[in-house]
Formats: C-alpha cells, structure tokens, sequence
C-alpha cells in the first residue's frame, strides 16, 4: 500500500506509472470528526466514478482512469497530486449557504468555482488564485486548466444529470501532473457531488450522511440506479 486516506487506498502494480485505487465503505465527514460506514458505498462509487470518468473521457476531458478492475478495485494513472479542491457549484448549498447566508437551493445565476488548499491539518482551507501562487502549488497556467476542466465537467454532468431527473448542485475535483499534463483525479461519485432528485430536491449523495438524513446506502444505489447501473 503506498496511501491510505479517508475513503480509499491506494496500491502500487507492475508499472510504476500506474497504481490501484480500492474504494472503501468507510465515510467521513467534517474533516474526519464524524466517522461510519455506508454499506457498498465503494462498490458503487467505483461504478459511478468509473461511469463519470468514461463519460467525460467521450467529450475530451481527460483524467486518470485507465480501467475498472473489478467491484472495489481501479486502476489509475500514477499522478503528481496538485494540492488543490476545485469546487464549482450551480446552486447554493453547504458551506456557501453558511458563508454567504444565502439560502440553500437557490440557483447561482452563473457558476461558482471555488479553490481550496488540499491540507488536513488546515481543514483544507478556502484560498483564491493568488494565494495558490504565493503557496507555489500551482501557475497561473495550471489554475487557468483547473478552472476550465471545473467548468467543462460542470456543463457535461449537469446536461447529462439532467436526463435522469437529477440537479448537480456541487461538485468537488482534484487533479494531477502525468508526463506534464493536468489530468482529473481522485473519483467523482455522491461522496464528492452533492446530487438532488430535479422534481422533489431530494438529496441523493453523502449529505444523507453528514445530516443525518438516513437511507444512506439507498440514495448512492439510486445515483447508480438512474445512470443505468444494475442493484
Ligand atoms: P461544501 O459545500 O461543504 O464546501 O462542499 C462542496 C462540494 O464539495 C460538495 O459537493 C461536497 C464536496 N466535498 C468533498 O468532496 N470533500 C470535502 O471534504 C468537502 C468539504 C466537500
């Protein structure tokens, strides 16, 4: 094992260039505080991820995904993490409800994006491009990529999400260097989405968790039900 973190371990293979994700049950939130576990939720983010990561790739966006396994396992390009949570958000919802006080739910009239310093012992802080640059952590070219890629996944996902009854509220993306390209990383799945049914505003994604909402396990099922996925 090279890393574990809160969600998923990652393991080396044959090929240096070339590591295996295994997508864990376990379930954080508010920056580890809360701990449990969410029944197949690493069987299904890994479909999920591996179905987004495929349809992104169909409209040239390009990310670490090399193939799917098997249930819990992914194999990846080995990237050089950049140290930043790219956050684009349509509608108002979490921390931007409590941080501007405006209410949840309310559409944005133009997408948000949102930098945030990957850094656990900080609480992976808010920053803005020049914080990024004075931290070194990334260019003024990289961060003109991440916040393209950022809105790019943002209109592929919510036009496609559309079709299946869901709103794509928010959204968290990482990314990394291979062979000097910025490639999409990490997974994108309920864990990092914050999805709505479109006719109810039922919350289908990881918030069921962090508030407490209950049927957890049924709301990634349903994400992966809705995208076509069987169980
Ligand atoms: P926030 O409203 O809590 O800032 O979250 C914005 C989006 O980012 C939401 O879709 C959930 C996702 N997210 C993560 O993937 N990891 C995190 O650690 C946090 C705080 C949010």
């Amino acid at each position: 094992m090279l890393y574990e973190g809160k969600a998923k371990q990652l393991f080396s293979t044959d090929r240096p260039d070339e590591v295996r994700v295994y997508f864990k049950d376990d379930a954080t939130a508010f920056n580890g505080e809360k701990k449990g576990t969410i029944q197949s939720k690493g069987v299904l983010n890994n479909s999920i991820s591996t179905f987004f990561f495929e349809l992104l790739k169909t409209h040239g966006i390009p990310s670490h995904f090399i193939k799917k396994i098997d249930d819990r396992n992914m194999l990846v390009k080995k990237l050089s993490i950049v140290p930043i949570e790219v956050v684009v958000r349509n509608i108002v919802a979490g921390s931007l409800s409590k941080r501007l006080g405006w209410e949840e739910g309310r559409k944005l009239s133009q997408s948000v994006v949102e930098l945030y310093y990957k850094n656990d012992a900080l609480g992976d802080p808010l920053i803005n491009r020049s914080h990024a640059a004075a931290l070194g952590i990334a260019t003024s070219s990289q961060l003109d990529t991440l916040e393209e890629l950022g809105t790019r996944v943002s209109d592929v996902l919510t036009k496609f999400l559309a079709d299946k009854k869901l709103l794509l509220v928010d959204f968290k993306l990482e990314f990394g260097l291979y062979d000097g390209q910025i490639l999409l990383g990490d997974e994108i799945s309920p864990d990092t989405c914050r999805f709505w049914d479109s006719a109810t505003n039922e919350k289908l994604d990881k918030d069921r968790f962090r508030r407490n909402l209950g049927n957890v396990e049924g709301a990634y099922q349903e994400i992966w039900r809705r995208l076509g996925g069987g169980n």
